[in-house]
C-alpha cells in the first residue's frame, strides 16, 4: 500500500512542479497598463542637482519622442539639459497656468525648471505645486521692487536674473555639462516639437513666435541659413526683433558671459530681449531653428482676466479650497 502511494507521488510530482513553474512565470510578466502611468516625482524641490527623470520607456538622445517601448529607463548623460526660467506672480490663474506648463515639461526628457516667484517669500502654493509636478525644480523667489510694478514697464527683470544667478552658481566649480537656457514665461504655450529644435542650440538659437507683436506670428528673416531681418510689427529696428520666447541660450555662453543680465535701467518694455541678446551675441551667429524659421512651435497666449464678479468679500464657503 505504501509504495503505491509513494509511486503515485513521484509520478504525480514532475507534474505539480511544472504547474507551479508555469503559475509562476505567468505572474512575473508585468500586465500591461491600459492607460499610461502617472508619473509623480520623487525629486525634491530645490535640493539636488538635475537629475534624470524617470521616463518609462527613457528618453531617445536626441528626440524629444516618447519611447513606445518597454525598456528600462537608459541614463542619458550626453543629452543637454534644458533649463527653463519661468517667473511667475500671484493671481487668480496662477495655478492653472502652472498647471499646463508642467503638463508640458513633464513630457521633456531632462528639463530642470527653474521657478522663480515674484514675491517676497515662497508661496505656499507655489510650492506645494511643484513638490507635487514630478519634475526636476528649483523654487526661488524675488520680489520686483514696487515702484516697477507700473504698467508700461518691463515686467520679469528681477526674477529672470536671479535664474540666471542660480545657474552662473551652481555651475561655477564644473566643466560646464551641456545644457541650454530658455525663458518661459508661465501663460505661453509649447509645443513638445520646440524642445527637440533648441536641444541642440550651440550659442543661441532663434525661432519663429505665434501671436505676437500685433501679427499672426513674428519671425526672424532667414537666407542662407543665417538670420538676415526680421518680420515684426514693431519695432523692426531693434537689433534683435524677438519675443523672449524665441530664442534659447547655451549654457556655456551664459557662464562665459557672466555680466550679461536683463537691465531696468535704460531698458523700454519689449526692448528687454534684444538689450539681453546684444550683450552675448551678434545677429549673424544666431542659429536659426524650425525649418530655418518657418514654423511657430511657440505661441504668446495670454490668458484672459478672470471674472470674479461674484466672488464675496468675506468667506461664505464651508471649506477653504485652494485654486
Ligand atoms: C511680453 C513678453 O513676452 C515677456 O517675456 C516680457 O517680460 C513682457 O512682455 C514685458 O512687458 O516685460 P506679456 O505677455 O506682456 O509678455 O507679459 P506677462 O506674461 O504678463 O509677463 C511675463 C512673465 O513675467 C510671466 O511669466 C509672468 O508670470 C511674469 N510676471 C509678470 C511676473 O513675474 N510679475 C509680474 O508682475 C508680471
Ligand atoms: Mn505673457
Amino acid at each position: 500500500m505504501k509504495s503505491v502511494l509513494v509511486s503515485r507521488f513521484f509520478i504525480l510530482l514532475p507534474w505539480i512542479l511544472i504547474v507551479i513553474i508555469m503559475l509562476d512565470v505567468d505572474t512575473r510578466r508585468p500586465a500591461a497598463p491600459l492607460t499610461p502611468r502617472p508619473y509623480f516625482s520623487p525629486y525634491a524641490v530645490g535640493r539636488g542637482g538635475p537629475r534624470l527623470p524617470l521616463r518609462r520607456g527613457g528618453p531617445v538622445r536626441g528626440a524629444e519622442k516618447r519611447n513606445e517601448s518597454r525598456q528600462q529607463p537608459q541614463p542619458q548623460p550626453q543629452l543637454p539639459t534644458i533649463y527653463a526660467i519661468t517667473p511667475t506672480y500671484s493671481r487668480p490663474v496662477q495655478k492653472a497656468e502652472l498647471t499646463r506648463l508642467a503638463n508640458t515639461f513633464r513630457q521633456v526628457a531632462q528639463l530642470h525648471w527653474i521657478l522663480v516667484e515674484d514675491a517676497a517669500a515662497r508661496s505656499e502654493l507655489v510650492s506645494r505645486f511643484l513638490a507635487r509636478a514630478g519634475l526636476p525644480s528649483t523654487h526661488l523667489h524675488v520680489p520686483t521692487p514696487r515702484r516697477y510694478k507700473r504698467p508700461g514697464l518691463p515686467r520679469a527683470t528681477e526674477q529672470r536674473n536671479a535664474g540666471l544667478a542660480w545657474l552662473r552658481q551652481r555651475h561655477q566649480h564644473q566643466r560646464a555639462q551641456p545644457g541650454v537656457l530658455f525663458f518661459a514665461d508661465d501663460d505661453n504655450t509649447y509645443s513638445l516639437e520646440l524642445f527637440q529644435e533648441m536641444r541642440t542650440t550651440r550659442k543661441v538659437s532663434v525661432w519663429p513666435v505665434g501671436l505676437v507683436g500685433g501679427r499672426r506670428y513674428e519671425r526672424p528673416l532667414v537666407e542662407n541659413g543665417k538670420v538676415v531681418g526680421w518680420y515684426t510689427g514693431w519695432r523692426a529696428d531693434r537689433p534683435f526683433a524677438i519675443d523672449m520666447a524665441g530664442f534659447a541660450v547655451s549654457l556655456q555662453v551664459i557662464l562665459s558671459n557672466p555680466k550679461a543680465v536683463f537691465k531696468r535701467r535704460g531698458s523700454q518694455p519689449g526692448m528687454q530681449e534684444s538689450d539681453f541678446l546684444k550683450q552675448i551675441t551678434t545677429v549673424e551667429e544666431l542659429e536659426p531653428k524650425a525649418n530655418n524659421c518657418t514654423k511657430v512651435l511657440v505661441w504668446h497666449t495670454r490668458t484672459e482676466k478672470v471674472n470674479l464678479a461674484n466672488e464675496p468679500k468675506y468667506h461664505l464657503d464651508t471649506v477653504k479650497i485652494e485654486v
